[in-house]
Protein backbone atom coordinates (compact mmCIF):
# COMPACT_ATOMS: atom_id res chain seq x y z
CA UNK A 1 0.00 0.00 0.00
CA UNK A 2 3.19 2.33 0.91
CA UNK A 3 4.23 1.45 -2.65
CA UNK A 4 1.08 2.02 -4.54
CA UNK A 5 0.63 5.89 -2.24
CA UNK A 6 4.17 6.49 -3.55
CA UNK A 7 3.20 5.70 -7.09
CA UNK A 8 0.28 7.60 -7.31
CA UNK A 9 1.87 10.61 -5.70
CA UNK A 10 4.29 10.40 -8.04
CA UNK A 11 2.11 10.16 -10.45
CA UNK A 12 0.28 13.44 -9.76
CA UNK A 13 3.02 15.09 -9.65
CA UNK A 14 4.08 13.83 -13.32
CA UNK A 15 0.44 14.96 -14.61
CA UNK A 16 0.22 18.06 -16.44
CA UNK A 17 -1.79 20.49 -14.87
CA UNK A 18 -5.06 22.37 -16.04
CA UNK A 19 -5.51 19.30 -18.20
CA UNK A 20 -7.97 21.37 -20.12
CA UNK A 21 -10.97 21.40 -17.77
CA UNK A 22 -10.80 17.71 -17.82
CA UNK A 23 -11.96 16.06 -14.32
CA UNK A 24 -9.24 14.08 -12.43
CA UNK A 25 -10.39 10.23 -12.46
CA UNK A 26 -12.70 8.21 -9.88
CA UNK A 27 -10.71 6.73 -7.02
CA UNK A 28 -11.59 3.82 -4.63
CA UNK A 29 -11.06 5.05 -1.23
CA UNK A 30 -12.29 1.48 -0.08
CA UNK A 31 -14.27 -1.19 -1.12
CA UNK A 32 -15.86 -4.06 1.00
CA UNK A 33 -19.05 -6.14 0.69
CA UNK A 34 -21.60 -3.64 1.26
CA UNK A 35 -19.80 -0.37 1.71
CA UNK A 36 -18.05 1.57 -1.14
CA UNK A 37 -16.18 4.83 -1.41
CA UNK A 38 -15.64 6.83 -4.20
CA UNK A 39 -14.11 10.35 -4.93
CA UNK A 40 -12.82 12.62 -6.95
CA UNK A 41 -10.76 15.75 -6.78
CA UNK A 42 -12.34 18.98 -7.37
CA UNK A 43 -9.17 20.62 -7.53
CA UNK A 44 -8.67 21.54 -10.74
CA UNK A 45 -4.69 21.90 -9.85
CA UNK A 46 -4.31 18.84 -8.20
CA UNK A 47 -5.11 15.09 -7.09
CA UNK A 48 -4.56 13.22 -4.12
CA UNK A 49 -4.12 10.21 -2.58
CA UNK A 50 -6.77 8.86 -0.19
CA UNK A 51 -7.47 5.11 1.20
CA UNK A 52 -9.38 3.82 3.92
CA UNK A 53 -8.04 0.88 5.43
CA UNK A 54 -11.49 -1.05 6.43
CA UNK A 55 -14.74 -0.37 5.05
CA UNK A 56 -17.18 -1.50 6.98
CA UNK A 57 -21.03 -0.58 7.57
CA UNK A 58 -20.20 -0.61 11.11
CA UNK A 59 -18.24 2.47 11.04
CA UNK A 60 -15.48 1.93 13.90
CA UNK A 61 -14.64 5.23 16.05
CA UNK A 62 -10.75 4.89 14.86
CA UNK A 63 -10.95 4.40 11.41
CA UNK A 64 -6.93 3.80 9.95
CA UNK A 65 -6.45 6.05 6.76
CA UNK A 66 -4.18 6.75 4.17
CA UNK A 67 -3.46 9.88 2.83
CA UNK A 68 -1.05 11.76 0.47
CA UNK A 69 -0.88 15.28 -1.13
CA UNK A 70 1.73 18.14 -2.45
CA UNK A 71 0.57 20.96 -0.57
CA UNK A 72 -0.42 23.92 -2.25
CA UNK A 73 -0.47 25.92 0.58
CA UNK A 74 1.68 26.72 4.17
CA UNK A 75 -1.06 24.51 6.42
CA UNK A 76 -0.48 26.61 9.87
CA UNK A 77 -3.95 26.38 10.19
CA UNK A 78 -6.42 23.55 8.25
CA UNK A 79 -9.86 22.88 8.71
CA UNK A 80 -12.12 20.42 7.00
CA UNK A 81 -15.72 21.30 6.03
CA UNK A 82 -18.10 18.33 4.78
CA UNK A 83 -21.16 18.95 3.35
CA UNK A 84 -23.40 15.50 3.15
CA UNK A 85 -26.61 14.90 0.90
CA UNK A 86 -28.93 12.25 -0.10
CA UNK A 87 -30.92 11.99 -3.24
CA UNK A 88 -29.45 15.71 -3.96
CA UNK A 89 -31.25 16.98 -0.22
CA UNK A 90 -28.75 18.58 1.86
CA UNK A 91 -28.16 16.07 5.26
CA UNK A 92 -25.13 17.23 7.33
CA UNK A 93 -22.53 20.12 7.59
CA UNK A 94 -19.69 20.24 9.56
CA UNK A 95 -16.47 21.92 10.44
CA UNK A 96 -13.54 19.80 12.06
CA UNK A 97 -10.39 21.44 12.77
CA UNK A 98 -7.29 19.79 11.97
CA UNK A 99 -3.89 21.88 12.63
CA UNK A 100 -4.39 24.93 14.68
CA UNK A 101 -1.46 26.98 15.36
CA UNK A 102 -2.09 26.32 19.11
CA UNK A 103 -3.48 22.93 19.33
CA UNK A 104 -1.61 20.75 15.85
CA UNK A 105 -3.70 17.04 16.00
CA UNK A 106 -1.03 15.64 13.22
CA UNK A 107 2.51 15.53 12.39
CA UNK A 108 2.32 17.15 9.59
CA UNK A 109 0.76 20.42 11.17
CA UNK A 110 3.03 22.96 10.32
CA UNK A 111 4.27 22.02 6.59
CA UNK A 112 5.11 24.42 3.91
CA UNK A 113 3.55 24.82 0.65
CA UNK A 114 5.53 22.22 -1.69
CA UNK A 115 5.93 20.14 0.78
CA UNK A 116 4.18 16.53 0.03
CA UNK A 117 2.59 14.90 3.69
CA UNK A 118 1.59 11.46 3.84
CA UNK A 119 -0.20 10.83 6.54
CA UNK A 120 -0.76 6.70 7.68
CA UNK A 121 -2.83 6.26 10.92
CA UNK A 122 -6.30 7.02 13.04
CA UNK A 123 -8.53 9.93 12.61
CA UNK A 124 -11.43 10.11 14.91
CA UNK A 125 -14.53 9.41 14.38
CA UNK A 126 -18.21 8.90 15.64
CA UNK A 127 -18.81 5.47 15.24
CA UNK A 128 -21.86 4.26 13.85
CA UNK A 129 -23.58 2.09 11.58
CA UNK A 130 -23.96 3.89 8.17
CA UNK A 131 -27.81 3.66 7.21
CA UNK A 132 -28.03 1.64 3.35
CA UNK A 133 -28.02 4.34 0.25
CA UNK A 134 -25.93 6.36 -2.00
CA UNK A 135 -24.44 9.84 0.01
CA UNK A 136 -22.75 12.66 -2.28
CA UNK A 137 -20.44 14.05 0.39
CA UNK A 138 -18.36 17.22 -0.54
CA UNK A 139 -15.23 17.73 1.04
CA UNK A 140 -13.08 20.57 1.27
CA UNK A 141 -9.54 20.59 3.03
CA UNK A 142 -8.81 25.15 3.42
CA UNK A 143 -6.03 26.78 5.56
CA UNK A 144 -6.46 29.83 8.29
CA UNK A 145 -6.82 32.48 5.44
CA UNK A 146 -9.79 30.52 3.78
CA UNK A 147 -7.17 28.53 0.46
CA UNK A 148 -7.90 25.54 -0.71
CA UNK A 149 -5.53 22.86 0.09
CA UNK A 150 -7.37 19.92 -1.17
CA UNK A 151 -11.23 19.86 -2.72
CA UNK A 152 -12.92 16.37 -3.40
CA UNK A 153 -16.87 14.86 -3.97
CA UNK A 154 -17.32 11.52 -3.33
CA UNK A 155 -19.86 9.03 -4.00
CA UNK A 156 -20.83 6.60 -0.80
CA UNK A 157 -22.67 3.29 -1.87
CA UNK A 158 -24.05 1.69 0.92
CA UNK A 159 -26.34 -1.66 0.65
C1 LIG B 1 -18.12 14.31 -8.62
O1 LIG B 1 -18.95 15.30 -9.20
C2 LIG B 1 -19.11 15.17 -10.61
C3 LIG B 1 -19.89 16.37 -11.10
O2 LIG B 1 -21.02 16.59 -10.35
C4 LIG B 1 -19.83 13.85 -10.89
O3 LIG B 1 -19.99 13.68 -12.27
C5 LIG B 1 -18.98 12.71 -10.34
O4 LIG B 1 -19.64 11.47 -10.51
C6 LIG B 1 -18.69 12.91 -8.87
N1 LIG B 1 -17.73 11.90 -8.44
C7 LIG B 1 -17.90 11.16 -7.34
C8 LIG B 1 -16.85 10.13 -7.09
O5 LIG B 1 -18.84 11.29 -6.60
C1 LIG C 1 -25.19 22.99 4.25
O1 LIG C 1 -24.60 24.05 3.54
C2 LIG C 1 -25.25 24.37 2.31
C3 LIG C 1 -24.50 25.50 1.60
O2 LIG C 1 -23.18 25.58 1.97
C4 LIG C 1 -26.69 24.81 2.57
O3 LIG C 1 -27.35 25.05 1.34
C5 LIG C 1 -27.39 23.70 3.33
O4 LIG C 1 -28.71 24.11 3.67
C6 LIG C 1 -26.63 23.31 4.59
N1 LIG C 1 -27.30 22.14 5.15
C7 LIG C 1 -27.54 21.97 6.44
C8 LIG C 1 -28.16 20.66 6.83
O5 LIG C 1 -27.25 22.82 7.28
Amino acid sequence: MQVLMAAFLVWTLLSPQGRGGEAWPTHTACRDESLQVLYQSCDPLQDFGLSIDQCPKQLKPNVNIRFGIILREDIKGLFLDVALFSKGLSILNFSYPICEVDLPKFSFCGRSKGEQIYYAGPVNNPGFEIPEGEYQVLLELYTQDHSTVACANATILCS
